[in-house]
């Protein structure tokens, strides 16, 4: 019994301890937001990941856009259609004009991080109720895919890159 009471006294201020140490995260997990600097990249609508910023060049590049399209077929087209119509994703018609590329790509390249950090998809997520898994993209292959949304929005809108204008 004396055991006992010792084995309690020593446990009883360990979990004390435990939670008070625990709960210091959280307290300030709960309290970030208003006092954390929100992040540039997110600031800037540029989303979390590793693209910073990136160069759109002048005119839409065939090239590319002919390389991203077979990557779109196979790995995003059961979820996203080119027109405006959400399927299990929105529809990438005019993503161009209301992300900035930057944000695309982080999207594609990131996705856990944007779903769990951004604000915008996180506000996708709500709206949408599925979580885009990744989909195992390079940023040489998101930047491809970048280019066929760039002509999508091209073709089916004659506007583009609204979002950075
Ligand atoms: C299993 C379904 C699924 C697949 C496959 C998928 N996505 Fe998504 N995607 C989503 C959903 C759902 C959202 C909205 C955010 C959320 O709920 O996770 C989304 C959001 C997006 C957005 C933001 C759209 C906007 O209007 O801002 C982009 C860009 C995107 N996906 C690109 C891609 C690309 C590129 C691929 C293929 C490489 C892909 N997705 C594959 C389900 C998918």
């Amino acid at each position: 019994m004396k055991k006992l009471l010792v084995m309690l006294a020593l446990f009883i201020p360990a979990l004390w301890f435990a939670c008070g140490s625990e709960s210091k995260p959280n307290e300030s997990e709960t309290e970030a937001p208003a006092k954390k600097e929100v992040p540039s990249s997110i600031a800037e609508g540029k989303g979390v990941g590793e693209i910073t910023s990136v160069d759109l060049g002048t005119g839409v590049d065939p090239a590319l856009v002919a390389r991203g399209k077979p990557i779109y077929d196979m790995k995003c087209a059961a979820c996203h259609k080119l027109d405006g119509k959400r399927v299990v994703g929105p529809g990438f018609e005019g993503v161009t004009n209301r992300r900035r590329p930057e944000w695309i790509m982080n999207m594609i390249t990131n996705v856990n991080v944007m779903l769990d950090e951004d604000p915008t998809a996180q506000a996708l997520l709500e709206e949408c109720l599925t979580r885009m898994p990744n989909q195992n993209v390079s940023v040489s292959e998101a930047r491809d895919i970048l280019e066929f949304f760039r002509n999508n929005d091209e073709e089916r809108l004659k506007t583009r890159d609204e979002a950075v204008k």
